[in-house]
């Protein structure tokens, strides 16, 4: 397999769809790996032999042994869990020195973040979003409001960010009595936490935006590692139970600090299925033994939070949204072996609104809360698939159920996965 110039892994549904995997596999074809959006409420899955990596925060590139990691502007940094990850790469014999790099322009997540997503949708009882509780919204949050924000270049100016640390700590800490009568954080906890997250980061801070820039100038090859999915966008998801970045496509010229026109191609990450954590509308849900079928073969429950994920069937009228915005070339179909053994599979091709079909998909919250799907039947298969080592090597319905998916995305399938393990995974496409 060889990629196509600098290419952009992207999830197409609400996240989890196995970006990890994927992005490790190509990792093996690419000098650089950059993380560019969002935080630690992602969770991304590297399975090597009987090692298995979960990675929040640094690139699922680290896992190979070549490319150069980067965390670019655009990440919520909590430098507590990124250092909980440094440690892990240890225990795991990985090495990562001089092999990873940190944006000066990411913004920094601190306890009072994760301590302010808690109460906050805590007290919104049953409009709940069902955040990861990670302090992302409220570091974005900050981070838009602009002078309650850190950066990590921030973190190195010692006699600057103490006063700033405990002047913001004094507001939110009257936003927290006031609203949730909550104590709030301790104010001289938070400023010695600023100098040691100083400390845990020295290493690996650096302009990274000039960094990508040299890279792409010596004919480097740049692989971006997408974070959620294009369904939990802020702009273009389904608003308000989205996350708080940019998590499509659209998101990574911003996030990563580059060019959108040098990326040449964007790999669609889906599974067979769909699943979503937290709260929201989720048109394909079963709720029901078919759900909990494919939540146990599939072993879904968050990487992030451990929370049991929703399962329901693929849904190709959002998915084809999700491939439409994000000019996506080409799709990645993953956990397919979860699917053996179902008599039937649904998939939902088109939604109805106040029993009218719908042209496009709901950007209205109101609408996509109240629309019912319409789903078409396929036959299933009741082999177990997840050591076939080629595509034409699947049962026939199994092949049918990928080559109709492809009908309905409207651009190739060119990797279908069958196990969480490097070998599980079937390339119809030499050339990604
Ligand atoms: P990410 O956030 O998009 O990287 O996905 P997660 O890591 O949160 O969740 C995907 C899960 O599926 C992980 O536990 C992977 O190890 C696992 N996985 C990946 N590909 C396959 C596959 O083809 N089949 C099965 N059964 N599991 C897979
Ligand atoms: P990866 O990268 C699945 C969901 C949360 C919640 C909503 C908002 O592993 O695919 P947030 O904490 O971001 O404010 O929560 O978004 N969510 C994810 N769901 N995978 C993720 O990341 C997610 N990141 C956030 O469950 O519904
Ligand atoms: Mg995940």
């Amino acid at each position: 397999m060889k990629l196509r110039g600098n290419t952009c892994v992207i999830g197409l549904q609400w996240g989890d769809e196995a970006k990890g995997k994927i992005t490790d596999l190509f990792s093996e074809h690419t000098d650089l790996v950059v993380r560019f959006l969002g935080g630690s409420n992602a969770g991304h899955t590297v399975v090597v032999g009987d090692q298995t990596f979960k990675l929040h925060l640094i690139p699922s590139g680290i896992v190979h042994p070549g490319p150069l990691c980067v965390i670019a502007g655009g990440v919520v940094l909590d430098p507590e869990v990124f250092e909980q990850e440094l440690q892990n790469l240890v225990t795991a014999g990985v090495a990562y020195t001089d092999r990873l790099k940190v944006s000066q322009t990411a913004h920094v997540v601190f306890p009072y973040h994760k301590l302010e997503d808690q109460l906050k949708d805590d007290s919104l009882g049953k409009r709940k979003l069902g955040t990861t509780a990670r302090g992302i919204g409220p570091c974005y949050t900050d981070k838009a409001s602009r002078s309650l924000a850190i950066r990590v270049a921030d973190l190195f100016h010692p006699e600057v960010i103490d006063e700033k640390v405990r002047r913001i700590v004094a507001y939110k800490n009257r936003l927290f009595a006031a609203l949730y009568d909550s104590a709030g954080v301790n104010e001289d906890q938070m400023a010695a936490k600023a100098k040691a997250y100083a400390e845990i980061l020295r290493p690996f801070v650096c302009d990274t935006t000039e960094l990508l820039q040299d890279a792409m100038a010596g004919g480097k090859r740049l692989l971006f590692e997408g974070a959620q999915g294009t369904l939990l966008d802020v702009d273009h998801g389904t608003f308000p139970y989205v996350t708080s970045s940019n998590a499509s496509a659209c998101g990574v010229s911003a996030g990563a600090g580059v060019p959108a026109k040098v990326i040449e191609t964007f790999v669609g990450v889906a599974k067979a299925y769909t699943t979503r954590v937290g709260t929201g509308p989720f048109p394909t849900e079963q709720d029901n033994a078919t759900g909990d079928r494919i939540r146990e073969r599939g072993k879904e429950f968050g990487t992030t939070t451990g929370r049991p994920r929703r399962c329901g069937w693929f849904d190709a009228f959002a998915t084809r949204y999700s491939v439409r915005l994000g000019g996506v070339d080409k799709v990645a179909l993953m956990l397919l072996d979860v699917l053996s053994g179902f008599d039937t599979l649904k998939v939902c091709t088109a939604y109805t609104y106040q029993g009218k079909t719908l042209k496009s998909f709901p950007t209205d919250g109101e609408v996509m809360k109240a629309v019912e799907p319409v789903f078409e039947e396929h036959p299933g298969w009741a082999e177990e698939i997840s050591g076939t080592k080629s595509f034409e090597d699947l049962p026939g319905a199994a092949q049918a159920y990928v080559r109709r998916l492809e009908q309905l995305l409207g651009v190739p399938i060119a990797v279908v996965s069958v196990g969480p393990e490097r070998g599980q995974t079937l390339l119809r496409d030499a050339l990604i």
